[in-house]
């Protein structure tokens, strides 16, 4: 494993994290094979986790606190997300920051996660969503630098919504933002535009998420794929987005160098920007975290690999399915 710093917090993270979405939310997920595969991670060199209250309300959090009980002597560094209190994702320049962060709504759960994760000061805290129309709020500030000053939190980020890296990038002129997450992967490029310059000024640290697209990346998928109703990926991989993806995936198949697989390829693609500091698949397989983990390993991606990856960037936009 290789470690990056992330951004200005100074922590030495891993560059392959582990995103827990998928262990509390998405169906065909067994808590003792997650707990495992966590564990796995750690003793591969993992030391920074990705959670949320809103995976599984609370559930994630608990997990991962969990894991960090059971390892007293290791540094692991907690990343949890406050969720939006009209629950309403992804946010809407309409909605009105007071009925999405408030500061009654932040510091409730901020104490919620806290005490899920069992620790005292959150390692970092993020909004669960955002619009950068709020960047002026007065209670934006004054809720963040509460949350510094008094200890809740190390330090504050900001996941961003899917396809919007740059409706983000005024709040992190505020000097408020320590850390961005983004979707990046071979087919969601467009960070490199805009919002990777601005980090890499800013020295704001960068989690790189959805590495695989949600799994389509990891190669096992098919046209015949379906999920339960009730997992959030029947909806993402619904009839508008399976079939192009699918299209997709196989023309990627076809370059994938001799000894290289698709996922791997995926990963260090990720990892070869300068900019990312980490990327955080799921990964509730062991063998996945092995695979994931040892493509970390293996280093950025030669440059006429990386060339040929540039035109399979796919330009898209929110859309009713995608969150
Ligand atoms: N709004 C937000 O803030 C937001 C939204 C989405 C995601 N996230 C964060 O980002 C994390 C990552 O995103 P994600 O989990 O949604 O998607 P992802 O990492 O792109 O894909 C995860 C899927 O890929 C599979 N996989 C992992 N490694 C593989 C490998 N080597 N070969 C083949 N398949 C592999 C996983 O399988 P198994 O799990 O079965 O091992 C899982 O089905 C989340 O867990 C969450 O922490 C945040």
């Amino acid at each position: 494993m290789k470690y990056r710093k992330l951004g200005r917090t100074g922590f030495e993270v891993g560059e392959m994290a582990q995103g827990l979405w998928g262990m509390s939310g998405w169906s065909g997920s067994n808590d003792q094979e997650s707990l495992g595969a966590m564990q796995l991670a750690i003793d591969m060199g993992c030391n920074f986790f990705d959670t949320a209250w809103a995976y599984g309300e609370g559930k994630s959090d608990s997990m991962l606190g969990e894991i960090m009980h059971r390892n007293p002597k290791k540094r692991i560094y907690d990343a949890s997300k406050i969720p939006p209190a009209n629950d309403r994702w992804p946010a809407l320049p309409s909605y009105k920051y007071q009925d999405v962060f408030s500061p009654e709504h932040v510091f409730k759960y901020a104490d919620l996660i806290r005490k899920k994760l069992r620790v005292e000061s959150i390692d970092l805290l993020q909004f669960h969503v955002w619009d950068d129309g709020w960047t002026n709020e007065p209670d934006f500030r004054a809720t963040v630098e509460k949350l510094k000053d008094g200890g809740w939190i190390r330090y504050f980020g900001l996941s961003l919504n899917r396809w919007e890296p740059e409706n983000g990038i005024k709040a992190l002129h505020t000097g408020l933002v320590d850390v961005v997450q983004v979707i990046y992967n071979i087919f969601d490029q467009a960070p490199e535009d805009k919002l990777f310059p601005v980090c890499q000024e800013l020295n704001i640290g960068v989690i790189a998420r959805v590495p695989l697209d949600e799994g389509s990346l990891g190669g096992k998928m098919s046209l015949e794929t379906r999920f339960p109703k009730d997992d959030w990926r029947a909806l993402y991989f619904g009839p508008e987005n399976l079939p192009k993806t699918i299209e997709r995936v196989e023309k990627l198949k076809k370059i994938v160098p001799a000894g290289m697989t698709l996922p791997e390829m995926a990963m260090r693609f990720v990892l070869s920007h300068p900019a990312v500091s980490t990327t955080i698949p799921g990964m509730r397989k062991p063998d996945h975290v092995r695979q994931n983990i040892t493509a970390s390993d293996s280093g950025p991606l030669d440059k006429g690999l990386l060339a040929e990856l540039k035109k399979h960037r796919w330009h898209r936009k929110p859309q009713h399915w995608s969150d």
